[in-house]
């Protein structure tokens, strides 16, 4: 039996210059800087530079990025029109994924697997990205698509679409943050599915279409939805306990716990708990990170497990008005970055992800013909 490693638990399996994790210390960096540091001294769109050139930019590239960005955000009117057309989905992400795949028929340069080709696509994926979300959200609630506005930078620009008004700055502010803290994390399944996709030398937008059918499930980019129903449900602090105990002795995981590559605390969620802190109670609702931190710490405490980023982002977004199944889309408008980084990285250096799986079914089985079976 040759020795399986099963969800390739600790296997490392390429080399990467983009991201690195420190599982046992807690240290995320982005091309070598400390994702603390970003957060407290980069935007959203410094980082998108850094992960596909590999250095911060000066201020006239970050300024002809943040233009490119801006030319890039609208939407087609077919998109607009698709998203109309489309039944409503029985999760958002359904509908994300499939729109995400249809920008392609509309990219002229879908199939030009030249650099710059590629580079210009990702450009369009991440202008895009936001655009498509809030065109959905609107749309569904029977209100006008909102064209981006190009004065706004990409995460104030984002919750401007989707909520017809631009955020006040404190928001503006912790909403790029967010953004900066999902942007990248190496290997995850999702970016670890767009470099399959990539390594087979499809387009960018069938990686990226990949990446979005694995940030859907629970275990990845769900999870800070369900934290919100958890916290929904619960309603009041006093009740967070019991109600997180009566889950663990049914044997039920906590979302927004646990992590496959930190055994400490995950650094992204050190901000998020600040950020969930501090817009709650601006909003006056501090119920939400008050039931947030009684179950962080009863799971510390009695399970020994840690928040991840999903636990906090929850609560933060709530209070920014984002609605509860729009989480995972928003994990997506922040990833494309680092989706789109990864498949360049892939081409750069592409040999197909090809692993072996260990057979253990029946052997040596006679086919017995259709009628005597
Ligand atoms: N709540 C309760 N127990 C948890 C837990 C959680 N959120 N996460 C892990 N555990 C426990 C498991 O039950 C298991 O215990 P056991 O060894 O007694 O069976 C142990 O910790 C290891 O968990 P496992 O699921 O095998 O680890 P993994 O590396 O395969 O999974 C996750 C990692 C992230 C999928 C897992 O922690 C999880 O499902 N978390 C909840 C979903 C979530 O928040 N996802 C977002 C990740 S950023």
């Amino acid at each position: 039996m040759a020795d399986v490693k099963v969800g390739l638990q600790d296997v490392v399996i390429a080399t990467s210059e983009i991201c690195s994790i420190d599982g046992q210390r807690g240290i995320l960096t982005y091309r070598g800087y400390n994702i603390h540091d970003l957060a407290e001294h980069a935007s959203f769109e410094e980082v998108v530079y850094l992960l596909w050139h590999g250095r911060l930019p000066k201020r006239a590239e970050l300024d002809e990025l943040r233009t490119q960005l801006a030319e890039n955000g609208p939407i087609s009117a077919e998109i607009v029109d698709l998203l109309k057309r489309l039944p409503p989905p029985q999760h958002p992400m359904e509908t994300l994924r499939t729109v995400v795949s249809a920008l392609s028929l509309y990219d002229p340069e879908a199939e030009d697997m030249s650099d710059e080709a590629n580079r210009r696509k990702a450009l369009r994926l991440t202008g895009q990205m936001g655009t498509v979300v809030a065109a959905f959200a609107r749309i569904r609630e029977g209100k006008e698509v909102v064209s981006p506005d190009p004065h706004l930078n990409h995460a104030a620009n984002f919750l401007y679409m989707l909520q017809g008004k631009a955020p006040d700055q404190e928001i503006a502010h912790w909403f790029d943050v967010a953004l900066t803290l999902h942007a990248d994390h190496s290997y995850n399944a999702s970016t670890f599915a767009a470099r399959v996709t990539a390594s087979t030398l499809s387009d960018m937008h069938s990686a990226v279409t990949s990446a979005i059918g694995t940030l859907k499930g629970p275990l990845h980019g769900g999870a800070n939805e369900q934290v919100m129903k958890m916290l929904l449900e619960i309603q009041t602090v006093d009740r967070a306990e019991d109600y997180v105990r009566s889950l663990l002795a049914q044997k039920k995981k906590i979302m927004g716990f646990g992590h496959r590559v930190y055994h400490t605390e995950d650094p992204r969620a050190t901000v998020l708990r600040k950020m969930s802190e501090a817009l709650g109670r601006r909003a006056g609702q501090p119920e939400w990170f008050g039931m947030s931190k009684k179950i962080e710490d009863l799971m510390i405490r009695e399970k020994k497990i840690n928040a991840n980023v999903d636990f906090y982002s929850a609560s933060a977004y709530y209070v920014m008005g984002i609605p509860v199944d729009l989480y995972p889309l928003v994990f997506a408008v922040s990833r494309i970055a680092g989706w789109t980084a990864h498949v360049l990285e892939q081409y750069a250096h592409n040999k197909l992800i090809r692993p072996l799986a260990e057979y253990t079914g029946p052997t040596n089985l006679k086919c017995v013909p259709l009628d005597e079976r």
